[in-house]
């Protein structure tokens, strides 16, 4: 069978995408599959690889120097499976996913929707804010009506939360363009900061809390990890903290009551299904010390780097990370069947 394995992308996570796309090369089983590398570069040009029939040991040789650049259609191959290793914007926000549809490519993971949905916080929180799973309080922003009169916009934000806040893109990642802030000059630039990566910006209230996160494998029936903490030495899990900070200490399973447990868990479930999200996700929430839970986001491509959460989760449960990528490849596999099978019985 073949996997064609895309990664880097025009994101600001197109390291860590690499670095999963290694990580997901040294596990997976050559003896059912042969690999194509397709390496998206920062440039948003594509490169294909030569046929992987074993792991390659430089993670530099994923960025395919020696490669000419080529059409991003020319990923097509009959009766291949796409492994969609990306994060962020362009990648994990529904538009890769769309191009694969068009193509009518089987895929890893998400599809169009809730892709689309989990990526943006703005759309995640209005749809769990419907469901009525708790959250913090939040002020969407727009760019074009901020503008037109900031200060009624910091009326509002200062009438529905309290310092400190945290300010968002609401399309990004992995904390790039995240501001915590204390007072409303420190918010005014963080601001204009968050609008530099995109026209909708959220603002929350900041809450002193534990961050905890679970992860969630399957199709229609899901199946829910134990939670795990993040510990990290600072308050705001940053960029830096999270790929290079050696002292974020990752603890599997969390130490939760266990009604507190019950509540993270059945909260992620209940956002996975919302969002109609296939293949996998990773569900954050914060808790804090009385035990209140309040979720964060979803995250349909979760870091897939050795210290990552989500394969140590799994890990726990007695999945290995090469079964791990088995499990994701046959879920993409059977909802590209069923798909199929619906769309020949429509056309009989
Ligand atoms: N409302 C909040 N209160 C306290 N800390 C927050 C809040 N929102 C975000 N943070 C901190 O910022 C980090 C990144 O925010 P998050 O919403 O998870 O964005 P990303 O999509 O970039 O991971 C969180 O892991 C947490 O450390
Ligand atoms: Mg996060």
């Amino acid at each position: 069978m073949k996997i064609i394995l895309v990664y880097g992308g025009q994101s600001p996570e197109h390291e860590v995408s690499i670095m999963s796309a290694y990580a997901i090369l040294q596990a997976i089983f050559y003896s059912y599959y042969e690999v194509t590398p397709v390496y998206i570069q920062k440039n948003g040009r594509f490169k294909i690889g030569d046929v992987l029939h074993e792991a390659p040991t430089e993670m530099d040789s994923l960025r395919l120097l020696q490669q000419a650049e080529v059409e991003p259609t020319s990923l097509y191959q009959p009766e291949a499976l796409v492994f969609p290793c990306l994060h962020g914007p362009n990648g994990e926000d529904g538009t890769f996913q769309g191009f694969l549809e068009t193509l009518n490519m089987p895929y890893v993971g998400c599809g169009v929707l809730a892709s689309a949905c989990g990526m943006d916080k703005i759309v995640t929180k209005n749809l769990m804010l419907q469901a009525g799973i708790p959250q913090v309080p939040f002020v969407p922003v727009i760019q074009d009506i901020w503008k037109e009169n900031p200060r009624a916009i910091f009326e509002r934000i200062e009438g529905a939360l309290l310092y400190p806040m945290y300010v968002k893109p609401a399309n990004m990642g992995s904390s790039v363009g995240i501001t915590r802030v204390e007072d409303r000059e420190s918010l005014q630039k963080a601001l204009g900061q968050a609008f530099q990566f995109d026209r909708r910006v959220i603002v929350e209230q900041g809450i002193d809390a534990r961050e905890i996160e679970v992860a969630l494998l399957g199709n229609h029936e899901v199946r829910t990890s134990l939670p795990g903490e993040v510990k990290k030495p600072v308050d705001f899990y940053d960029y830096q903290t999270k790929y290079e900070n050696q002292d974020v200490e990752l603890v599997i399973p969390a130490v939760l009551a266990p009604e507190t447990q019950e509540k993270v868990l059945q909260y992620a479930k209940q956002a996975y299904q919302i969002l109609a999200a296939t293949g996998l996700s990773r569900c954050d929430f914060f808790v804090t010390n009385s035990g209140e839970v309040f979720f964060n986001e979803i995250n349909t491509m979760p870091g897939f780097t050795p210290k990552s959460m989500y394969p140590a989760l799994w890990q726990e449960r007695g999945l290995s990370y090469g079964d791990l990528i088995e499990e994701l490849i046959q879920l993409g596999l059977n909802r590209f069947r069923q798909k199929q099978e619906r769309q020949q019985s429509l056309t009989k």
